[in-house]
């Protein structure tokens, strides 16, 4: 038999990613994979230290809520560690049904599909409503996520400049071209730079050229709008989002995801969706901790909450804006619990990223590819639940790591 002339694991050996990965863990300033050893919280202990949690997505700082505990503990102990099966087969557990139902309330639509994850919910929606022959168009900030949903599809991709509405007309004109449907993707809320989508625009283009819209609203639900919806809700369009995609990894403290949308829609997706049918229902805490955290989010409490974090927010952009931080302003003026600061050097970013770490800050480090190229950020986020003493804190250490750090490595872009 003649043996192959290429290896298909070559490329694991020297990836381009490869000498920077070798040269930060040499240097111990690899901000990723770092490990918690304590509850998800304001303040976190993370490899021996208490470092203030400026990097998670617990924006309502939920994960620790006794109640959301005691959600998680009652599914357990009721249902057991995990449903062994897809929720198609043995995996339906009378909490879906609950929670499948308050989703839809709270996104004021017909039905809801609940996910073991968020990424999985958008591969469902986009590789099951989109075909060959079909088109997708999708700003170039969207989520990995939606565009692995959109590879799966085999759809035609038309990637728009992020948030340019100009370049979203010209692929909608050039999408009615292709022949097929047509389908706008966007984050409600981008994830690194934490803007919000023009979705007043976006809707009225997607009408003008009869395409349908899914909104990702990922960072957007439990954070954004008067019942906390999402940008969708925020921005006064929800009866023209056609789909709506939505995580528990975030505001709703737990994991699993949903999409929210017309009966019809929903319906084709759980029988038809390999992302759903082919693959294990969450395990029962998962379901019940989401359950517990929508329900404060939809309480009384809920508008509290999210008006804390996004003071929150308010008030670390202000703080590190006044330090000499470039931080990324929103045209728009519209404040997420993501705060990001500009860094544009990758590597001065992950060195900036280490001595916060070192006074007790712990921020996430986004480079290229996740951002453009040179657009290197410190993505910062807060928690309602984060008090001012902390923030401050946190701002404290900000002022006297910069200092340091100019005089070593010269002037961070203001
Ligand atoms: C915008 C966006 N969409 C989708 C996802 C995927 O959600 P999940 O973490 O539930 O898989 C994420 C986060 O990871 C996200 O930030």
């Amino acid at each position: 038999m003649a043996s192959l002339s290429h290896d298909v694991f070559a490329k694991v050996r020297g990836h381009e990613r490869a000498e920077q990965l070798r040269a930060a863990r040499e240097a111990d300033v690899l901000p990723y994979f770092r490990t918690l050893e304590g509850p998800a919280g304001p303040v976190v202990e993370m490899e021996g230290a208490e470092r203030i949690m400026l990097g998670s997505n617990n924006y309502l700082g939920l994960t620790g809520d006794e109640r959301v505990i005691q959600g998680a503990q009652a599914a357990l102990s009721k249902f057991g560690t995990g449903l062994t099966g897809s929720r198609l087969l043995n995996g339906t557990i009378s909490l879906h049904l609950e929670l499948e139902q308050e989703i839809a309330e709270w996104m004021g639509s017909e039905e809801a599909l609940v996910f073991t994850t968020g990424h999985q919910a958008n591969l469902a929606a986009l590789g099951t409503l989109l075909a060959p022959g079909d088109t997708v168009v999708a700003d170039s900030g969207d989520h990995a996520s939606i565009l692995d949903g959109c590879l799966l599809s085999r759809a035609k991709l038309r990637a728009f400049r992020h948030n340019r509405m100009d370049k979203l007309e010209r692929s909608l004109e050039k999408a009615a071209g292709d022949g097929g449907g047509v389908l706008v993707v966007v984050d409600g809320v981008f994830s690194m730079e934490g803007d919000v989508a023009p979705l007043g625009q976006i809707t009225e283009l997607c009408a003008r050229y009869g395409a349908r819209l899914m909104v990702d609203e990922a960072h957007g639900a439990g954070v954004l709008g008067a019942r906390g919806a999402g940008a969708s809700e925020l921005l006064g369009v929800e009866d023209r989002v056609d789909l709506r995609m939505g995580t528990f990894s975030k505001s709703l403290a737990s994991c699993g995801g949903f999409l929210a949308g017309d009966h019809e829609v929903i319906d084709y997706l759980r029988v038809q969706s390999r992302a759903f049918l082919f693959t294990a229902a969450a395990v029962p805490a998962a379901v019940g901790a989401a359950l517990a955290a929508l329900r404060i989010v939809r309480s009384e409490e809920g508008p509290q909450l999210l008006a804390r974090v996004l003071d929150n927010a308010a008030y670390l952009h202000a703080n590190l804006r006044e330090l000499g931080f470039k931080v990324v302003e929103h045209e728009d003026d519209h404040m997420t619990p993501i705060v990001p600061v500009i860094v544009g050097d990758d590597w001065k970013a992950v060195l900036l990223w280490r001595a916060l770490y070192d006074a007790g800050v712990f921020v996430n480090v986004a480079i290229h590819p996740a951002v453009p190229p040179a657009g290197a950020l410190l993505r910062t986020s807060v928690m309602a639940t984060h008090d001012r003493a902390t923030l401050d804190r946190a701002l404290g250490a900000f002022a006297a790591v910069k200092a340091d750090f100019e005089a070593q490595h010269g002037p961070l872009p203001v």
